[in-house]
């Protein structure tokens, strides 16, 4: 099967069918999903936070992103890879947000952007869709403005936010967004601003009515335990399975259990005795 691009994405919303997204950061996990046969793999900022244990977007830079990006395109033979753009790579100066957005396609080997942003951020969307590069619009929750919101809150709920989150979702359609994701919005407005685009919207925490769905593979897969946000959904307990494997693993070590000689390699001991006794 060939690469799945943005515009056969833009197309499954005319066909009414559902846009499952999922984020990957490495190899593994990329092969894993794209054998799964996912449309979208997105190598998302949330990274910081799975994969380096940082405690928000903030500290993510480009040249980790290129990084990540770059393994997940050696797993991903047809799911479209979409890379974020990471904090302050962009909304700077017009010709280093399109250099950046550059980097994650030729070193990276992405096939589209995501940003953050609607209204405020609609001439670098503008800039990067001339450029040829395919952007993800992200609007609602933005985790990179986590300070400016003050927490990881339901977005939309006044009339002044709904009436700028249907602005910015238009104004990003018109700037040649391919698909946005609404994170954390409630589902009533999920449901009227994808009535009213033409383009996919994906969502997290925006209620079952968007044309797609996107989440975090840490949290599905039940990487960790403590908090599990509300949107998710554990579809495993690898925290658990992993904890108990490797605790297994350890007994046996311990106790001369593991190797036996079915995970150990022979030889002629004769040559051993032979080499012993010069
Ligand atoms: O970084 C990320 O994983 C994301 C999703 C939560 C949409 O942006």
């Amino acid at each position: 099967m060939s690469k799945i691009t943005a515009s056969k994405i833009s197309n499954m919303k005319q066909g009414s069918e559902k846009i499952p997204v999922i984020t990957a950061y490495d190899y593994p996990m990329a092969k894993l999903a794209d054998e799964a046969g996912i449309p979208i793999i997105l190598v998302g900022d949330s990274l910081g936070m799975t994969v380096l244990g940082y405690e928000s977007t903030i500290k993510v830079t480009m040249d980790d992103m290129v990084h990540h990006t770059r393994a997940v395109a050696r797993g991903a033979k047809q799911s479209l890879i979409v890379a974020d753009m990471p904090f302050m790579s962009y909304g700077v100066k017009a010709s280093q947000t399109l250099q950046n957005a550059a980097r994650l396609f030729q070193e990276g080997g992405a096939q589209s952007v995501k940003l953050e942003g609607g209204e405020n951020i609609i001439n670098d969307v503008e800039n990067i869709v001339k450029a040829g590069m395919p952007v993800m619009g992200h609007i609602g929750l933005t985790p990179q403005s986590v300070h400016r919101f003050g927490g990881y809150r339901v977005q939309g709920r006044s009339r002044k936010e709904i009436d700028q989150l249907i602005k910015d979702a238009l104004m990003l359609e018109e700037a040649g967004a391919y698909a946005i994701v609404m994170e954390l919005i409630p589902a009533p407005l999920a449901k009227h601003i994808t009535e009213l685009l033409s383009i996919p919207t994906i969502g997290i925490g925006a209620g079952p009515h968007c044309d797609g769905q996107v989440q975090v593979v840490h949290d599905i897969l039940g990487f960790f335990d403590g908090f599990i946000p509300k949107h998710t959904k554990q579809y495993l307990r690898l925290n658990d399975l992993i904890i108990e494997s490797i605790k297994c693993y350890m007994d046996e070590v311990k106790a001369g259990l593991f190797p036996t000689m079915l995970e150990s390699f022979d030889m002629d001991e004769q040559i051993l005795s032979d080499s012993n006794n010069r």
